[in-house]
């Protein structure tokens, strides 16, 4: 979508970087406006929903903010607060629109809005392109045009727009309308349709949002997160500068899985440029949740200039347990994921001619998470054995590695 949002990086430049999408030759070039717009390139954000669910209320919501900018979450990238579903009261006011819970958000979301702005962070709002929420609130179905002048008016510059109660109406038919009206508000408003993966959104959301949710909900499990990685990947070519595949949000942090699994999770979404939707209660997290979701390296995949999704490129063994995941990254260097998906120790190689590379090329070869350059020039491939990733029972044996990222850097171009 074109509406001058989640399309240039959050801070730098880069020169003019041509671009192959979706068939189509795509140029970009730093512009006067990329200091004014401090959004982040694909979105580093928090969202209430996968810890808390229907259970918010102002209080954590600005807890939450405090809590991201305390922890140094809010200096690396995360500076969206985004409130899900269960915030508006259950009916319209006598002027039709929406009001937030007189309950649980008595001081109103304007309110809210100017203390999370007043840190320095930006504060995004749900709705639902149907009748009603998925938890039966009022949807903005046939109300696009007075809900969005409201959210504009509380000063809210996220909106999510979910599918619940749509009437039986293709999405591509209710989608457009709340992008027109937040374009009319004249308020940059960032617009993320989740309407599950529903009609293939990757075909025909580009023009309609900002991001597009290719699947179901996520759940905290190994299988509900690699079903969905596998699922959002079938839609690489279609991410790019303005429009991401979105895989659903991050479930790191909430206890379903082990640091290891939690680690695979947050490297394969950061190299799937996915948006990092931070799921957990940030106002309690252990040391080893902040540590994955801070990792500098990591979120840097996330948020290259380059702006292109890598995908699943190499699956050997039964039911493919040895993967390899790559993307090209700017500056001549290319991110490499080894991944053990399985439970027995496999040694997966990475040769160039599966990336693609020249085969006579060297690179150096770098761990980012551990910070460390690995070897110095690498020419032709590597391996690396991966252990078996740990169930969650017994979560904190062996130091396992389920899987390696790693970036490449291109010796050739120095
Ligand atoms: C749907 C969405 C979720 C969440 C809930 C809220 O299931 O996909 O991300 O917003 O609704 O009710």
């Amino acid at each position: 979508l074109n509406n001058g949002l989640a399309r240039t990086p959050q801070m730098g430049s880069v020169s003019e970087i041509p671009l192959f999408l979706h068939g189509l030759r795509v140029s970009r070039s730093p512009t006067s406006s990329w200091s004014e717009v401090d959004f982040c390139y694909v979105g580093t954000l928090w969202n209430s929903w996968n810890f808390f669910a229907c259970n918010i209320d102002e209080t954590v919501i600005k807890e939450t903010a405090d809590a991201l900018v305390s922890s140094g979450l809010a200096a690396l990238g995360y500076n969206y607060v985004n409130i899900d579903d269960c915030w508006s009261s259950s009916s319209r006011n006598q002027q039709g629109n929406l009001v937030p819970d007189p309950k649980t958000f008595s001081s109103g979301i304007k309110a809210l809005a100017d203390y999370v702005h007043l840190k320095g962070l930006k504060l995004g709002i749900y709705s639902d392109a149907g009748a009603f929420t998925c938890q039966v609130r009022p949807g903005s179905l046939y109300h696009e045009s007075d809900d969005a002048k409201t959210f504009a008016s509380w000063g809210v510059d996220y909106l999510k727009y979910d599918n619940c109660y749509n009437l039986g109406i293709k999405p591509e038919k209710r989608y457009p309308p709340m992008r027109d009206a937040l374009n009319s508000t004249g308020h940059a408003i960032f617009y993320s349709l989740c309407e599950w993966g529903v009609d293939d959104p990757a075909l025909w959301a580009g023009k309609v949002g900002n991001s597009w949710r290719t699947t179901d909900d996520i759940s905290d499990s190994w299988e509900s997160m690699i079903t969905i990685a596998d699922i959002n990947d079938k839609w690489a070519s279609y991410a790019g500068p303005g429009g991401w595949n979105d895989p659903d949000m991050l479930e790191v942090g909430n206890g379903g899985m082990t640091y290891a699994e939690y680690r695979s999770h947050f490297s394969i979404w950061a190299l799937m440029k996915a948006p990092l939707l931070v799921g957990c209660d940030v106002r309690n997290m252990t040391a080893e949740t902040l540590e994955i979701l801070s990792n500098k390296e990591v979120i840097a995949v996330n948020q290259d200039p380059l702006g292109i999704q890598g995908r699943k490129i190499y699956s050997q063994g039964n039911d493919g347990c040895s993967q390899v995941w790559a993307g090209p990254l700017s500056e001549s260097r290319v991110v490499v994921a080894l991944w053990n998906r399985c439970s027995e120790v496999v040694t997966i190689t990475v040769s160039w001619e599966i990336l693609g590379l020249d085969i006579a090329a060297s690179f150096s070869l770098r761990d980012i998470w551990k910070h460390d350059t690995l070897q110095a020039e690498v020419i032709g491939n590597f391996s690396t054995e991966a252990v078996q990733r740990t169930e969650v029972a017994d979560a904190k044996g062996a130091e396992e590695h389920s899987y390696h990222i790693l970036t490449l850097q291109s010796m050739n171009s120095l």
